[in-house]
């Protein structure tokens, strides 16, 4: 009846994924204690891969492997598509400790890169607004300093690989612990730009290959 058909449905895929905002804040928007990372409005194909990495053990993390561990394909991209859908406000950036020469190398890292230590601009990837690009590339603007200093310790260390190849590991060896340390202070100064979202993807070639750009998500 047309009557049933209009009563909403109630969502709870919402009600489910309330484990997932104990840690990673009300809608996903990440927690003031600058660790736990936002997970909304991250590009759905990127979110997905996280999943499908932390249950295949391609990304270490014990508390993320054991929540996913033993989901289905299909269940965890739904999960993927339920926050890339939200889209709650960025807080403001933490004020930096960073002198201005530190800002100003990481700005040109995520700018122009380094052609001397072959470093492509972050920019080029994650797109010239730093908010992603679909469907697989995060945004680089709203992520806490200490979680992106981390990522890079996961990659150095071998506690974090995408599909091959792994562009991102590629460029981590290429950087010095100061080139990381710029990059994370610079980013984490950056406001995020009003209704920041993901770019669409554009058919510029990336500077290296990506295996989580290239290979369809959950297809590997
Ligand atoms: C006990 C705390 C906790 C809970 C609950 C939790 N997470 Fe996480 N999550 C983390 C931490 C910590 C990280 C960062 C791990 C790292 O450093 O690699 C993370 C990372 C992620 C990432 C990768 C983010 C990125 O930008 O790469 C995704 C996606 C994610 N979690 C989704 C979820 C989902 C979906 C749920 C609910 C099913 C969930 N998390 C529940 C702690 C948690
Ligand atoms: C050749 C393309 C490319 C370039 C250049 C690039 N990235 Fe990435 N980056 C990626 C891809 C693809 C991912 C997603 C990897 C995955 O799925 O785990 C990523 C992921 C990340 C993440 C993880 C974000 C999160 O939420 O966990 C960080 C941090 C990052 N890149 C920082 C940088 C910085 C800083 C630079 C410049 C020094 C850079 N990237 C240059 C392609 C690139």
């Amino acid at each position: 009846m047309s009557t049933a058909a209009a009563q909403p449905v109630p969502d709870n895929m919402a009600e489910r994924l309330r484990a997932c905002t104990a840690c990673h804040g009300k809608e996903g928007r990440a927690t003031s204690d600058g660790y736990y990372p936002r997970i909304a409005g991250k590009p759905a194909g990127y979110l997905y891969n996280q999943l499908v990495n932390f249950r295949d053990g391609r990304r270490r993390n014990p508390m993320m492997t054991y929540l996913v561990s033993n989901l289905p394909d299909a269940y965890l991209r739904d999960i993927a598509a339920h926050f890339a859908d939200q889209h709650p406000p960025y807080a403001p950036p933490v004020p930096t400790a960073a002198s201005t020469t530190v800002l100003e190398r990481g700005r040109e890292l995520t700018t122009r890169g380094d052609a001397a230590k072959n470093i492509p601009a972050c920019a080029a990837c994650h797109g010239d607004a730093l908010t992603g690009v679909t469907p697989a590339v995060p945004g680089l603007v709203g992520l806490p300093r200490d979680y992106i200093n981390s990522q890079f310790g996961a990659w150095q260390i071998g506690a974090r690989h995408a599909a091959a190849p792994d562009c991102m590991a590629d460029i981590t060896r290429r950087m010095s612990n100061e080139d990381i340390s710029a990059v994370a202070a610079y980013l984490a100064s950056r406001p995020v730009p009003p209704n920041a979202a993901p770019a669409n993807a554009t058919p510029r070639k990336p500077p290296l290959d990506c295996g989580s750009i290239t290979s369809v998500p959950g297809k590997r």
